[in-house]
């Protein structure tokens, strides 16, 4: 038992240090965006060369000046951005095997998709994080790449196509999971082989005393710009694994288009805002919350039990008789071998989320969680583990639409 107990904690004490390294990264890399738009000339930097922006900030002001390809010294003491980055992707990747590889017939394998064994969803979820850097990368330093908007389509669709990838091999929560990941392992891949070893050669050369190549410096802006842009929707898809609405394999690739680029363009909005206010777009605002309109829209259509919950709604009108026993037989036997105060399935030391499904009153408290996580969509029971039949899940909707006020 013990072990179960450690692996609970291990998975908390994890998310803990991955939420606060993502925020210490995310943090800093909207502080430096904001910075770099709100620069301002500045009389000793020479024009072109870099700016200047005053802060306050905890009861003292700030005076923050760029030097464009580097100052004309070394300062003997240097603050190096990175490791936030790699400690959000190393937190994030033992994450995602603590939870995901080390169970994955709970979150990762819907044997309705694809009856993969755990090592092999593992395997295709590393590799595919890996293979995905390499093509991602490859296709920045082509010549496709010179072009920056034929690049940002050609990024947008091979994250899309990715998606659509493990959307066939994983179940929805391991497919947006993955994408989320592969994104993140772009923006971490951008820090650790090109952002950070350019700025080491620049130093190099302004070191021995030579010009620094401007191609360094560029290849580093556009990867910058990239992760800029990544922030939002990763973050998005790190946290859609807890709502069961976007788990829908169908509409997946749909889905994370639709968010990469609301988050994309709102990102694009504060970058205009923080240059200048007077000329921000605000229109983008408009983009942004229909993209997020059409992606309700759009899970609501494709929700497998939508339609069950509307005819259940008939059936009410046409007076069904009560369907509550026959509910409650269906959650003891499919539910509650998980969601009991004494939980039979291994691994489980207590009920999840603390949804106890055992009692007429634990049904009618969790009511309209059941209808949402196993009703309207399939998320529940987990990749169907305890085989749930579409007529059982009908009955579940007629009790539902019977005691639902
Ligand atoms: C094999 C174990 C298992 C079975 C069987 C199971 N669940 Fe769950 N359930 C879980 C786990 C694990 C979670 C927590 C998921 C997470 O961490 O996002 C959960 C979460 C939930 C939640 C809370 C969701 C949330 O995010 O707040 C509800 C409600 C729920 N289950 C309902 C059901 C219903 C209804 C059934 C039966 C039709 C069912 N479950 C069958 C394992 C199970």
């Amino acid at each position: 038992m013990l072990e179960f107990a450690l692996h609970e904690w291990g998975g908390a004490f994890l998310r803990w240090f991955h939420v606060i390294a993502g925020m210490a990264w995310i943090g800093s890399s909207f502080f430096f965006m904001h910075l770099d738009a709100s620069l301002r000339a500045h009389p000793e930097i020479a024009a072109g060369k870099g700016g200047a922006a005053w802060q306050v900030h905890g009861g003292g002001f700030y005076e923050m000046k760029k030097y464009l390809v580097a100052p004309d010294h070394l300062p003997a003491e240097l603050t190096w951005h990175k490791w936030q980055s790699y400690t959000t992707w190393l937190s994030g990747f033992f994450l995602l095997g603590w939870v995901y590889y080390a169970q994955s017939a709970l979150f990762l394998i819907d044997p309705a998709v694809r009856p993969l064994t755990p090592m092999a969803a593992a395997t295709i979820g590393i590799g595919s994080l890996v293979l995905g850097w390499f093509v991602y990368d490859l296709l920045c330093k082509s010549p496709l790449g010179q072009n920056e908007n034929l690049l940002a389509v050609l990024g947008f669709a091979f994250v899309i196509g990715m998606s659509f990838f493990y959307s066939k091999m994983f179940s929805g929560r391991g497919a947006l999971i993955h994408t989320g990941a592969l994104m993140a392992t772009f923006m971490s891949g951008n820090v650790f082989r090109i952002i950070i070893p350019n700025q080491k050669k620049v130093i190099a050369a302004l070191l021995a005393g030579q010009a620094p190549d401007p191609k360094y410096g560029k290849q580093a802006k556009q990867r910058s710009i990239h992760n800029n842009y990544l922030t939002l929707p990763v973050v998005f898809l790190m946290i859609s694994n807890h709502y069961p609405l976007t788990q829908t394999s169908a509409i997946i690739p749909v889905l994370v288009a639709l968010i990469t680029f609301a988050g994309a363009i709102i990102r694009h909005f504060f970058n205009h805002w923080h240059a200048d206010h007077t000329k921000a777009p605000w229109w983008y605002w408009g983009a942004a919350i229909l993209a997020l309109a059409v992606a309700i829209w759009l899970s609501w259509q494709a929700a497998p039990g939508r339609v069950s919950l509307l005819e259940a709604e008939t059936k009410v009108a046409a007076k069904a008789p009560p369907a509550a026993s026959a509910a409650a037989e269906i959650l003891q036997t499919r539910c509650s071998m998980c969601h009991a105060s004494q939980p039979v399935y291994e691994g489980l030391l207590s009920a999840p989320k603390a949804v106890q499904l055992e009692t007429s009153e634990d049904y009618a408290r969790h009511l309209k969680a059941i209808a949402l996580q196993a009703v309207v969509t399939h998320a529940m029971p987990p990749n169907n583990l305890t085989e749930i039949t579409f007529e059982e899940r009908q009955v579940l909707a007629l009790w539902i639409a019977q005691n639902n006020r």
